[in-house]
């Protein structure tokens, strides 16, 4: 069965089922299976392929500076074509499933918009090796930014736009953050100020054991380090049920940005913004006219 934006929907909602848990049995020592349930909806299993839906493609594998082995599928356009847009999105994954369940996603980038995409696969999840972790899931982005932006010629000449949902929100600040002169554009989504901030709103009698909380996500305090030149677009579901949408506008308030905009959807919930109508033409403008080269 190929993935739709609607399967992408059903699961977005496993973050918050995930913190629920750990809230209820506040668990100091599974919180990393519990926060990163890389098993779920068959993770681990069949992940399917860019030529599924039509996308030429290069599967890659990057080997981080640890020796993790990380699953990447390379969807590159014509650069000789008249109208190529000299853009990549790079897609910051969620906290479950595999790269395959992102492809219509990758699609709509790829096949609707003109741009180059990128996706991997966090270590521990789909096909990449190794356990996730925070500090883990970090060297993965490292290892992917340099890849991008240093190794590969096609993508070292475009500009670079990260596009993370949730968890993959939390990734692409702390790129933002520590590879700003890579990066020309970045769109999140839903995403949330911590983990620590994001538990006593799932389960509020559990904010007195958040101490216990070793997986932080401290996006807050990575935002002043985001480059004002950084243009961003916030995606904000105004209904969603596990990060308050609160966390979304202190975001915004916090990105030292010049070029920042809030979209707020007034009747979404977590997991269904993908959905939401003028959600793809928001993020299209955005790519267009927001990040360089302007129109394209
Ligand atoms: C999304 O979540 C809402 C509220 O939790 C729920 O009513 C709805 O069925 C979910 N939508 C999908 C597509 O799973
Ligand atoms: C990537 O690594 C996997 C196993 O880790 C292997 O099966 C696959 O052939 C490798 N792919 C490439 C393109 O090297
Ligand atoms: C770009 O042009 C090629 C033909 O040169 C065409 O196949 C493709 O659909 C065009 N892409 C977009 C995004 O307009
Ligand atoms: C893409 O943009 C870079 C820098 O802006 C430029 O050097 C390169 O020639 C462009 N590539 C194409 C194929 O337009």
């Amino acid at each position: 069965m190929a993935w739709t934006l609607y399967n992408i929907a059903k699961t977005a909602t496993q973050l918050g089922g995930g913190m629920a848990l750990l809230a209820l049995l506040g668990l100091y020592y599974y919180q990393n299976s519990i926060i990163y349930p890389a098993s779920l909806n068959d993770g681990h299993g069949y992940c399917a392929t860019p030529d599924e839906y039509d996308i030429p493609y290069e599967a890659v594998n990057l080997t981080t500076t640890d020796g993790e082995t990380l699953q990447c599928y390379s969807m590159k356009q014509d650069s000789k074509s008249p109208n190529y847009t000299n853009k990549t999105v790079l897609i910051l994954s969620p906290n479950a499933g595999n790269i395959g369940h992102s492809l219509p996603i990758a699609s709509i980038f790829y096949k609707k918009f003109g741009y180059n995409v990128f996706i991997y696969s966090y270590r521990g999840y789909g096909k990449s090796t190794g356990a996730p972790s925070e500090v883990g899931l970090k060297k993965d982005a490292d290892t992917v930014v340099e890849y991008l932006s240093e190794n590969d010629r096609q993508y070292q000449q475009s500009s670079i736009v990260l596009y993370g949902r949730s968890l993959g929100g939390a990734v692409a600040i702390y790129i933002a953050a520590t590879k700003s002169a890579s990066i020309d554009g970045m769109i999140l989504e839903n995403t949330f100020l911590s983990i620590k901030k994001t538990i006593p709103h799932i389960f509020p009698i559990l904010k007195y054991v958040t101490s216990f909380v070793h997986q932080r996500w401290d996006s807050e305090s990575l935002l002043a380090k985001v480059s004002p030149k950084l243009s961003v677009l916030l995606l904000s579901a105004r209904k969603d049920e596990i990060v308050p949408p609160q966390h979304m506008d202190e975001i915004y308030r916090l990105l030292p940005s010049d070029c920042k905009e809030i979209v707020k959807f007034e009747n979404s919930y977590h997991n269904d913004t993908v959905l939401q109508e003028a959600y793809w033409d928001t993020i299209h403008t955005f790519i267009k006219d927001k990040v360089n080269p302007v129109g394209l």
